[in-house]
């Protein structure tokens, strides 16, 4: 009887020490598994081979190119496990385009955000180079602006803007040193198959050290973007990019480029804008936008007066008059409230 009773015991026993082992091995298992797919390390992360990548793009053809970044050509692909994606191929012959590789690698590494772009690997050679990122299939902000085909309306782009602004915040307060991102401009902007929008292209962004408010270049961002402090003195803070993103403001809601031929001499994008404050704004916004007859005319022209004081507010000379990202989320999503009024969204 007592024999029984110790021998089932001891059954018992043994079943709950092999399950507390199982259940142990998977949780270390899991927790790896969980380290592997966040500690993202371009060297032994999800590898994509040489060839696999030629193979992707049909060999790097004209037909899936989809644009070109600061030191690199980007490609559409589609990887052998079915997954479309955006190869960014380094132009090494270019000055700096290894030094613009690792700062990628090292930006997006240890990054993660709604609206930034994610790198799902990369393959590196000491002569081949290239980031294998998410695919975006609603394609650039630039192309939304300027094709026929593409209409974006107020609020579209106003939910788009306010991504963007999520996004430098994040990138100038979230992360242990500020990254200023140096080259802010539509056709750096990606949107996916939820219009959601995506920053894109850390080819030249600058990782401020700590304590740093701001650092020197050679390396200068795309003209008509860049702050006056940034092109005159290379002098890069997180203050540039709140200047881009004032410039790329008023482009969404006036359909004009900042090199566009009606800029020259003594008018720019910013003295068009403040000239025509506060009651020549019908003159310049984008015909498509705001049409005379139509309902809530009152309200869509102040939500797009705010938008271009706004835009005067983050592009003032002086980059100490500048607001901040933090304070450009706030007053975007109260101009946003402002238009669609207390409903719900
Ligand atoms: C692009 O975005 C729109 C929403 O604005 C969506 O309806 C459409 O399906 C998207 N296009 C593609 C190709 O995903
Ligand atoms: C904007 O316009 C005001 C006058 O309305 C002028 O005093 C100011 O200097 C202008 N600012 C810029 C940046 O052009
Ligand atoms: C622009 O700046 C002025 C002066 O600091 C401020 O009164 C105004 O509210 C700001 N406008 C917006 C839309 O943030």
């Amino acid at each position: 009887m007592f024999r029984v009773l110790f021998s089932l015991l001891g059954i018992i026993a043994l079943i709950l020490i092999a399950v507390a082992l199982a259940y142990a091995i998977g949780r270390y298992r899991r927790k790896k598994l969980v380290e592997k797919t966040l500690d993202f390390d371009p060297g032994t992360a999800l590898r994509v081979s040489y060839y696999e990548l030629r193979q992707a793009t049909e060999g790097y053809s004209e037909s899936c190119l989809l644009g070109a970044g600061s030191f690199g050509s980007v490609y559409r692909g589609t990887l052998n496990n079915g997954r479309d994606v955006a190869v960014k191929v380094f132009h090494l012959h270019l000055q700096n385009a290894f030094k613009s590789f690792d700062v990628e690698c090292e930006v997006l590494r240890n990054l993660r955000h709604r609206n930034l772009c994610k790198v799902i690997s990369t393959c590196s050679n000491p002569d081949f180079k290239a980031l294998i990122l998410e695919y975006m299939p609603n394609g650039s902000l630039e192309k939304w602006l300027y094709s026929d085909n593409y209409i974006l309306d107020i609020l579209q782009g106003i939910n788009i803007m306010i991504d963007v602004a999520c996004a430098l915040e994040y990138l100038h307060y979230g992360y242990s040193t500020p990254i200023v991102h140096c080259d802010l401009k539509p056709s750096n902007v990606l949107l996916d198959e939820d219009s959601v929008a995506h920053l894109s292209d850390f080819g030249i962004a600058k990782l401020l050290g700590e304590g740093e408010s701001n650092a020197f270049t050679t390396t200068l961002g795309t003209m008509g973007y860049i702050a006056p402090e940034y092109g005159l003195e290379g002098s890069v803070s997180t203050r540039c990019d709140v200047y881009s993103y004032g410039i790329m403001l008023m482009e969404v809601f006036t359909r004009k480029k900042p090199s566009s031929e009606k800029f020259s001499g003594d008018i720019n994008p910013r003295s068009w804008i403040n000239d025509s404050m506060p009651n020549a704004i019908p003159q310049i916004i984008d015909s498509k936008l705001l049409v005379l007859e139509e309902e809530h005319y009152a309200k869509k022209l102040k939500c797009l007066s705010s938008l271009m004081e706004l835009a005067l507010n983050c592009s003032t000379e002086s980059a100490n008059e500048r607001m901040n990202m933090k304070e450009v989320v706030v007053a975007l999503k109260k101009i946003r409230f402002q238009l669609l009024g207390p409903r719900p969204e």
